[in-house]
Order: C-alpha cells, then structure tokens, then sequence
C-alpha cells in the first residue's frame, strides 16, 4: 500500500498498514479486527472519521486518570526537554521525587523501589528479589491468574495464554484458587486456605520462596478475595518464612478504591507489583515496592538486574504527575463512591436480565459474567473460547460505540477515574441493549 507520508492516514489505512507490517498480540492475524484510534480525550476516544467510543476499560484497565489529562501531557513534555533520558546508575529528581512519593503511598513500610517498563518485568524482578532473599527457588501462584508475557512472568500465569510457552521458567508450583471456574461464589476461606497449605506442605516450606498473587484478580474473572483469604495468606507466609507478592498491575492506583487494592483487608505484601495506573499508561512505567528488609538485603548484597530504561525519566515524570491528578481530583475516593454508583447499575442489569450469571465489583473494577442458565450456570461461552452470542455482544457493543474487554463468557466495566454519571448512563444504557441478545440464549 502506497501512501502520502504528510497527509494523515483514514481508519482504513491504519488498519490496512497495521495488519500488514505489525503484529497483534493473543491473536491469529487474521481474526484480528482493530479499531483504529486518532484522538482522545476524559472518558472518550475517536475514530479518524470521528466515530465516539466510550471507554468502558480504560484501554487496557490502565489509563486511570482518563484521556488527555494536560497536566500529565505538560509535565511529560517538560521532562522531554529538560532531560529525556539518563541512564540508571545515574540519579536524576524525577525518580528521586517518584521514589519518595511511593514510599509515601505504598501500604504499611514498603519504601524501597525498583522501576521496570512494565508489568511483566516488575514481576520478573520480583520473583529475582524474593529467590534471592529467600535463597529458596518455588513461586506459588494460582491457576486463574495472570502475571505478564515474558518468560517467568508467563509461567507463574496459570490461564491458558502460558501453555504454548512451555516448558518455562522451573520452579512455579500452582496453588488452588478460591474462586473456581465455572462456579457463582467462591470457596469458603477456610477452605480456600486449607488447600493451599496442604500445597505448602507437600512441596516443604523451606523450598518456597514466595506466593504470588493478584490481590484481586483482573482479566481472569475479577475475582475479589473473601475477607480473611489475604490476612490468611499473610499469616501463613509468615509463620513459615515465605514472601507475599502482591501483583496490584491491574488493581493498584485507585481501580478498587483504595491507592492499592490490598488495603481492603489490611494486609502488608513483602514485594508490591505496580504498573498500568501507575502513569495512567501516557508512558510505559512499572516498578516492584519492597519492605525495608528485603532493601537491607541488598546493602552489601549486589542486586543482579538491570534495565536500559529503569526509572526512565519521562515516565517517573508522568508517573509523578498521574500520582498529582489523582490527588487532585480526588479520583481514588471518586473511584469508591462512583464504585458504588455503578454496582447499582449493575445489579439492576442482573436482575432485569436472565443471562447475566454473576456481577462483580470493587471501586470501578466490574465485570459481569455470563451464563445460559443461572440454575446449572453453564458459561455462555466455554473456558477459553467463544460463542456466536459473546461475539454478537461484543459486535453490538462496538457499532454502539462502547469500548470494553470481551473475554469468554464475561465483559468488564473498568471506566477512567474520572467518569461522570452522565457517562456511566451512556455506557449502561448501551449495555442494556446488548444484554437483549444474550438473554435470547438461555435455556427455557
Ligand atoms: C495482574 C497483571 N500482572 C501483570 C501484567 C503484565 O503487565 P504488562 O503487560 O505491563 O507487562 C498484567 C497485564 O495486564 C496484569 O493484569
């Protein structure tokens, strides 16, 4: 495809050139249908042609703050030409000021920082710090979780999107999960931990370095944690010498309410993952938080790893000024109280319509969950796969103009921080409609 370097490109040829010279991720290329994006700005983005799509997941559950926050954009553009880059070993006052301010933020005493370029790599450099301190090898991680796509990161993912990267990093150990697929409530607490260390036991404590956990688990079902399960899961790691990670790359910087969702039960992690919210996604950023004594490890110790773009200065800025609009505009407590806003809505979505299986929320974290029969609950879609009705839903939503995450038998409602009512009637009012055309497949 030949075409002019200076004029802007149409929706078509994005996509046209997009498919024919990148690659899409999670995806056989040809099944893949992109919705090209020019601009966007709060709750909103816009096709070149000018077509509205509500955000109903903040892209990828990351752009927290909203679209085309100015405050982020400026400070970003004046870190660009103040200092774009340094390298690592060098000390520069964005990260120095970024350092401090998540020392300030971060739960309990956690106040030492290793910054990464995303997610996966902050887990990567987790799982390093907890065999090192440790000197143990086993990663305990649940099966429906996700923690990343590079190597070690992808093994302690337990959903499907490990398989074709095994065999994988040695080592990870997979722990039951308190919410099975396939089942409307999660398992009893005692249970759920009960079976866990029957895990411990068996693999032997002093092998494990660590358990890994999403504190409330994102793309593999939105899953929260029965009260007691995090406080259990602390109080077993500490009676046998095992680090708690918390991967909060989806569930930190306010999504759930709280600056970090492991807040809710008051629990202090060892190792704290963070990404996505972290600079709302208007540059790449994450970085793994530690308690003080796995900091003093490192004292005398040398800490083996290393990045070209550790603590790159543009995102420590963004980072900074995301850090500021969420204080701003007080979006972590906006996110409880429109939280609650939007549970309603979702539970009157549940009761009016047969299909919807299950509603889960904390803050503006959501998901609904989709069924052919609330009595038998069998998935509108089967366990890593489709159905012709969730590929209708997911159709229907995008000729509405509602943008959110479709993946198997559930769809997510993870809006930007900031949304108003008004929008959250936009989007429910679409979702609504679409429920229409799941509710005509369950079983009479
Ligand atoms: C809980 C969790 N951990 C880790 C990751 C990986 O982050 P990244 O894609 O920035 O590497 C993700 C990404 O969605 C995530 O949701």
């Amino acid at each position: 495809m030949s075409t002019d370097a200076r004029a802007p490109l149409s929706g078509d040829e994005m996509v046209a050139l997009c498919k024919r010279h990148t690659l899409y991720e999670w995806s056989a290329q040809s099944k893949v249908d992109p919705i090209p994006v020019a601009r966007a700005k709060g709750v909103h983005f816009w096709t070149p042609e000018g077509k509205r799509f509500i955000d109903f997941n903040s892209q990828l559950m990351c752009v927290n703050a909203g679209h085309g926050d100015e405050r982020i954009i400026k400070a970003i553009q004046e870190q660009a030409a103040m200092l774009a880059y340094a390298n690592p070993f060098m000390a520069t006052e964005v990260r120095a000021r970024l350092g401090q301010k998540l020392a300030e933020l971060a739960p309990g005493d956690i106040d030492t920082f290793f910054f990464t370029n995303g997610g996966a790599d902050a887990n990567e450099n987790a799982i390093r710090l907890a065999r090192l301190v440790t000197g143990r090898h086993k990663i305990l991680a649940r099966y429906r979780s996700y923690h990343g796509a590079t190597a070690g990161a992808l093994q302690a993912t337990g959903d499907p999107r490990r398989w074709s990267a095994e065999p994988g990093m040695p080592g990870v150990v997979r722990i039951p999960d308190f919410h099975k697929w396939g089942r409307r409530d999660p398992e009893p607490v005692d249970v759920a931990l009960r079976d866990i260390e029957d895990v411990v036991r068996y693999e032997g404590p002093q092998t494990i370095a660590a358990i890994l956990v999403e504190s409330v688990v994102g793309t593999n079902g939105l899953l929260i944690p029965p009260d007691g399960y995090m406080q259990g899961l602390r109080a077993l790691c500490d009676r046998l010498g095992i680090l708690l990670i918390a991967d909060e790359v989806m569930a930190g910087f306010g999504r759930t309410g709280e600056w970090f969702a492991i807040n809710h039960w008051n629990v202090v992690p060892d190792l704290l993952v963070m990404a996505k919210g972290l600079t709302s996604a208007y540059v790449q950023l994450g970085a793994v938080g530690m308690r003080p004594a796995i900091a003093r490890h490192f004292q005398d110790r040398i800490f083996y790893g290393g990045l070209t773009y550790n603590s790159h200065p543009l995102a420590c800025a963004a980072a900074l000024a995301t850090i500021r609009v969420y204080e701003e505009d007080n979006l972590i407590e906006r996110a409880r109280t429109m939280g609650k806003r939007m549970r309603e809505r979702m539970q009157a979505l549940e009761k009016k319509h047969p299909s919807v299986g299950a509603v889960r929320s904390i803050g503006l974290f959501g998901l609904f969950e989709l069924v052919r029969d609330r009595q038998t609950y069998e998935p509108m879609a089967p366990f890593n796969g489709t159905s012709d009705e969730m590929a209708a839903l997911g159709r229907f939503f995008r000729e509405q103009g509602l943008y959110t995450f479709v993946r198997w038998n559930t769809f997510f409602a993870n809006p930007p921080l900031c949304i108003t009512e008004g929008e959250m009637d936009e989007a429910f009012a679409i979702v609504d409609r679409g429920l229409e055309i799941t509710d005509r497949a369950v079983n009479e």
